[in-house]
């Protein structure tokens, strides 16, 4: 245990990084998404110069073939039975324009999501469940949901791998700024990787309709500097701050069917539905992104997660105002 001086020091650093906020994929911060904007201006610019001859024919045509005054009104125009010319060069040009454009993105989103990871990278499993994002550092022995802490160097050196998943229906991972989107889909494993260039909490959300709370299905990548990781990370493989002694409040929580869903590392909640808590108050939100994780959050969080997040998948226990106390008072230890 690095003992709470640390875990404080270690919110604030993650509370002083910059947002990006900003769900802009025209400012990439990180390889694949600068690619993906690369595709996105090189299409657009195609499309663009079609447009200009498009639209430039269509005004030169009604311009040149107005009709003139002194024109004899009942004059048939000049009849043109097609041209093999220009038929053929309407159909090779467009061919060859979409072939171009299939080409390039191909090669891009393989890059993206079929590169093999370097030795020593940080990898990461992301399991989409409705309506939240389990996240498991294999290599680490961690595991936490919504909010993916990984490294990050300027010139892009530190990257992420990440195996996506999904526990039940289809989702999909989007990061505007540091990658396009990518399907989380059961039974199928899904890669992709990212290598923020600038510390900072990067926002993103599922992007793929799942149900009722898929537009609070939010997550946020926490980049930071390999050292500040690390640190984050051997504060994370610790058990939960009280699994050595048993007090009245763990006693309470263990008590209740809250273990059935819920892991707590240490402890005898090993429940897999929920998210996990060993670390809950380390994290800035509840209920993947819905409202801000502070104590008075937590107490109407845990007394009816129906009202912040109507439909998901937590019921209200309907604990008594001692029961909620003891609960609110243990998770708020877990930090
Ligand atoms: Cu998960 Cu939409």
């Amino acid at each position: 245990m690095l003992g709470t001086a640390v875990v404080a020091l270690l919110q604030a650093q993650v509370a002083a990084l910059p947002e990006h906020r900003i769900a802009d994929i025209m400012k990439p911060l990180a390889s694949p998404a600068e690619a993906e904007k690369n595709i996105a201006l090189f299409s657009f610019a195609i499309t663009g110069v079609i447009f200009v001859v498009v639209a430039g024919l269509i005004f030169f045509t009604i311009w040149k073939f107005r009709r003139k005054h002194d024109e004899d009104e009942f004059r048939e125009p000049a009849q043109v039975y097609g041209s093999n010319q220009i038929e053929v060069a309407w159909t090779i040009i467009p061919v060859l324009i979409v072939f171009i454009l299939i080409g390039v993105t191909a090669r891009v989103i393989a890059g993206v999501e079929n590169a093999s990871p370097p030795k020593d990278v940080t990898k990461i499993t992301i399991i989409g469940h409705q309506w939240w994002w389990e996240v498991k550092y294999p290599d680490y022995d961690i595991v936490t949901a919504n909010e993916i802490h990984v490294p990050s160097l300027p010139d892009g050196k530190a990257a992420t791998y990440l195996k996506l998943e999904s526990a039940d229906v289809i989702h999909s991972f989007w990061l505007p700024q540091l990658s396009g989107k990518t399907d989380l889909i059961p039974n199928r494993d899904n890669f992709m990787w990212i290598n923020p260039k600038e510390p900072g909490v990067y926002f993103g959300n599922c992007a793929e309709y799942c149900g009722t709370q898929h537009a609070n299905m939010l997550l946020r990548v926490i980049a930071q500097t390999p050292e500040d990781f690390k640190k984050w990370a051997s504060e994370q493989q610790q058990n939960a701050a009280s699994a050595a002694a048993m007090t009245p409040p763990r006693a309470e929580f263990e008590s209740l069917s809250c273990v059935n869903c819920h892991a707590i590392k240490g402890t005898v909640a090993v429940g897999k539905f929920g998210p996990d808590l060993t670390h809950l108050m380390s994290r800035q939100t509840l209920g993947a992104g819905v409202i801000d994780n502070t104590p008075a959050n937590l107490k109407i969080w845990v007394n009816n997660p129906q009202d912040p997040k109507p439909g998901c998948f937590m019921p209200s226990l309907k604990l008594t105002d001692s029961e909620l106390a003891q609960v609110v008072d243990y998770l708020g230890s877990l930090k």
